[in-house]
Order: structure tokens, then sequence, then C-alpha cells
């Protein structure tokens, strides 16, 4: 090569990287500090990253960098602001809510993923507001006291099929089977489908949802280009979702035609159709589309969130023992009151719920929040203005792992959250369904039905780790946390008293 050559390129790459150094200075011209900044990459490395890696590196952002009062991140050239500070995070995610409705949103063009574009999760602004209000009333504890029944044969099948395979296996992998719980509740409850996943070993259902959520690194690359290069993502039409998502659908769109014929069941189906009508009171109508986008999206929503808490809190206490016997206690004294596992008995179990908030301070299934400004927004106390369309990140994990809010923050400890040490916590410390009126919308529900699966399992088995399996292994893909090689536990069947 020439020395031509070679000047016009050390010009080209000078250039590009002077390019890259004033895209990357959007924070530090607003005062605001930024760790270590890679050229082009920003702070996206992070996502490349295995295992815990990635929440260990957004700890760093938090204790070192700023981000537990507030500092700036890039997604390649995306600006990205980390608000750790409890104060600023209650302004955004309740009290200036109107200035961040939204979370990000994106547009994906592939026809594969169309229905992704209707979901809930992606809408902004009124027509989020609309679909909010019409899907809220079917998580009412009403609602909840009438799936009761239902959570609890599903959980009856988890238990006879986990005593079962544990009679002829030396351990067996509780998420998997957690998996099937959830699946099977969540279309019960939500579709009147019986999935029949305990019965039916080759069930298309839990094949189906755990393919969605693997974490192949086709998968990984499209949500790399997705989040930082939405452009390219749109022009060559890559496909967001596995081919899963078409069996979704396909049952969802089979369940509604029969509904047109059937009788109603008063189910979130129901709901959604009834709002789907053509009614004078209710000028916005959900029209197919949008019934058969939230319809998939309560399959999969429901599906490995619920199923990695219950995986986790299992872990927790078959490493924990003396926690582990203090909770069938608590459950043993709930039947002798109540004759059974009731409804009442299970809201009333507070040890219960202790284990399942601390499992989910631990290992919070979605480990960072994000809310998009729709609006130009004054930072309440600083100098710094929010433009519409720049995107706030709450660090979730590095927050329930603070020792300033949480002393030994790595412990298993749900005597936390027993009502005598509540007034201990700070507020909007612990955040595992979210914040503010975009919080999860099925709190109640997930709470209810992973408290009756672990209930149950604890009455009937003792749980202990399996050897070689002290470790708990996580992965961090497509957003959610969840443990990477199932949780594998030896269960040992308890005569009932
Ligand atoms: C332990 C189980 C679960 C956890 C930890 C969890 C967590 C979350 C979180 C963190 C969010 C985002 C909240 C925010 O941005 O502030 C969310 C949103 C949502 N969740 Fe859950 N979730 C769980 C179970 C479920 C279940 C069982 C369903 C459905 C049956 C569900 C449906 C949804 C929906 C539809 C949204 C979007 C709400 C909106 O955008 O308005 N989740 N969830």
């Amino acid at each position: 090569m020439g020395v031509e050559v070679w000047l016009l390129l050390v010009v080209g790459v000078l250039m590009a990287l002077a390019y890259s150094r004033w895209r990357h200075s959007y924070w530090s011209s607003r005062g605001v500090p930024t760790p270590p900044i890679i050229p082009f990459l920003g702070h996206i490395h992070a996502l490349f990253l295995k295992g815990l890696k990635p929440l260990l590196y957004e700890n760093e952002v938090y204790s070192k960098y700023g981000g537990s009062t507030f500092c700036g991140k890039y997604e390649m050239f995306r600006p990205i602001l980390v608000v750790g500070d409890l104060e600023l995070m209650k302004h955004i995610t309740v009290k200036d809510f109107d200035y961040f409705t939204d979370r990000r949103n994106f547009t994906l063009t592939n026809e594969g993923d169309d229905v992704m574009n209707d979901m809930i999760t992606n809408k902004t602004g009124n027509e989020w507001k609309t679909l909010r209000s019409i899907m809220t009333p079917t998580f009412t504890s009403g609602k909840m006291r009438g799936m009761y029944p239902l959570v609890c044969d599903k959980a009856d099948d988890l238990v006879s099929f986990s005593l079962k395979e544990a009679a002829n296996n030396p351990h067996i992998d509780m998420k998997h089977n957690f998996g099937r719980f959830t699946m099977d509740t969540i279309a019960s409850c939500a579709f009147g489908i019986e999935c029949n996943s305990f019965e039916n070993e080759n069930s298309e259902f839990p094949k189906a949802a755990a393919s969605f959520f693997q974490l192949t690194w086709k998968r990984k690359l499209s949500i790399i280009f997705l989040i930082t290069l939405p452009k390219v993502f749109k022009f060559f039409k890559l496909r967001f979702n596995p081919p899963s998502l078409d069996f979704f659908a396909e049952v969802v769109k089979e369940t509604i035609a029969a509904r047109e014929k059937g009788a109603k069941r008063g189910d979130f189906l129901d709901l959604l159709m009834e709002a789907g009508k053509d009614n004078p009171e209710k000028k916005q109508v959900l029209n197919y589309k949008s019934i058969l986008a939230q319809s998939i999206l309560f399959l999969i929503a429901g599906y490995d969130t619920t199923a990695s808490t219950l995986a986790f809190a299992s872990f927790f206490l078959a490493k924990n023992s003396t926690h582990q016997q203090h909770l069938r206690k608590e459950l043993q004294g709930i039947v002798k009151e109540h004759g059974d596992l009731t409804y009442q008995g299970i809201m009333e179990a507070k040890f219960l719920d202790a284990c399942l908030l601390e499992t989910l301070r631990l290992y919070p299934p979605a480990p960072m929040l994000e809310r998009q400004c729709t609006k130009d927004y004054q930072l309440p106390g600083t100098e710094l203005k929010l433009h519409k369309g720049d995107i706030v990140q709450f660090p979730v994990w590095s927050i329930h792992h603070d020792p300033k809010y949480w002393p030994e923050p790595n412990e298993f400890r749900p005597h936390r959250f027993m009502p005598e040490n509540r007034d201990n916590i700070t507020t909007f410390t612990h955040m595992p369904f979210g914040l503010g009126p975009r919080n999860c919308i099925a709190m109640r529900f997930a709470l209810m039905e992973a408290k009756v699966a672990l209930g149950k399992m604890i009455l009937a088995a003792d749980l202990q780790l399996a050897p070689g399996y002290e470790e708990m292994e996580v992965e961090f893909g497509v957003g959610i946390l969840r443990p990477k090689n199932g949780v594998n536990l030896i269960l040992k069947p308890l005569s009932e008293e």
C-alpha cells in the first residue's frame, strides 16, 4: 500500500473516532458523569458478558460511577440515564408519571413479530392507558379468589408429578417442573385451555415456552441489533421472536374461535373480547389483533417470571433447612386451622410471603426497569433537563443488593420481610414487580400462584440440594434473569400427618 492510502486510512480512523467522541459527549456536555466509554460501543459490551456479569457491571456503574444518584451510559450512541436515587425514582415513576408513561418501544417489521407491536408492554400514551384500564379488572382480589381452586389443581399436579419423578431419579430439575406448572396454570386461568404438560411429556406447550426464552447466539445478536441499530433491524426485517410465538398465536386463535361460538367463562379472554365488541360507552375498541396480542403476552409473561421465582425460592429453601422447617411449620399450622391450604390461609401465611419477597429481592426476574421520557422534563433538584425520547433506567439489581438498604445483601434472610421488621425497609428499595402505575399488572396473581405451588411442595416433601448443584448459576437474557441449568433438588416425601 502506498503512503497516500495509509494516510487516508489513518485520517478515516481519526475522523470516525472524533465522531464517536462527539456522539459520546451527550452526557459530559450536560455535566452528567459516565463510566469509562469504549469508542463506538459506549457501554453495550456488558450485554455480551455471560451469567451474572452484566449485572455485576451494572453494580459498578451504580457504586463507582454515580449510578446510585444518576449517571449516563451509551448503548452504542444511544444515551441512557441510570437513576438510582430513590427520590428521583419516585418522581419519575409515580409523581411525574405523566412525563414517563412509556417504556422504550420497538417497531418490529418482520411479519412473524407483528403481533408483538400490539402487546401492552409495547404500547404508548393513551393507547396504553385504555388497554391497561380494560385489562386491570382481570386481577382484582375477587377474580383471584375465583381462580384459586384452578391454581390449587395445577399445584396438586405439580406435587404428584414431582414426587413420582423423584421416586425414580436421584434428583430432579424443579425449574422444569415449575415451568410446566406455570404454563398449565396461566393457560387454564386465562383461557380455559388444558395443556396437561405433566401428563403429556411431549406437550407442545412447555417445549414452545422453553424455546421462547432460550438465549441462542442468533437471538442474542438480534436483541443487540434491535437495541443498537433499530434502523438496520427494521430495514432487513430481522425477526426478533423465535417460531414458538407462532405456536402460541395458533392456540389463542383457536380458543377465540371456540369462545365466539360457546359459553362465557368470565376469564381474561372474555374480558378482552367484551371490550372488543362495539360498545358505545367505550370509545376505544379492541380489535382481533389486539386481543390476540394481549393473550399471547399473558402466556409469555406469566410463564418464566413465576417459574424462575419458584425455582430460586426452592433453591434457597433447600440450602437453608432452618428456614424450610420454619415455613413448613407455618403451613402445617394453617392447614390445622383452616382444614386445608385455603385462599384465606395462604394470604395469612406471613413467612411464606416473606420467603418469596426475599427471593425476589435476591433474584428479581426483571433486574432493570426502564421508562421513556414523553415530554421535556426538568429532573427535580438538578440542572439536568431530559428531552422527549430519552431513556431512563433504574438499577433494580444494584438497589436490591445495596448494603446501605439491605445489611448482608447476599444472604437469604426472609425475616427482613416479616411484619415486625417491615418498618426497617426503605420505600422504593424493593421493586421486583416494577413501580408506579406501569408496574406488573399481574403481581397479585403471580404471588398467589407462587404461594400455592411453593406451599404445597414444602408440605409434601423435604427439599435438599443435589450433590454437585450447590451453587446457583444464572443467565440474564431476553431481559430476564433465570436459573441457567435448572435447579436440581432431591425430594424426600413427607408422610401426611
Ligand atoms: C414473579 C412473577 C412476575 C414478576 C417478577 C413480574 C415482573 C414484572 C415487571 C418488573 C414488569 C415491568 C414493570 C415496570 O416497568 O414498572 C412487569 C410488567 C408486566 N407483567 Fe409481570 N411479572 C410477573 C408475573 C406476571 C404474570 C403472571 C403476568 C400475566 C399473567 C404478567 C404480566 C405483565 C404485563 C402484562 C406487564 C406489562 C404492564 C404494562 O406495561 O402496563 N406478569 N412484570
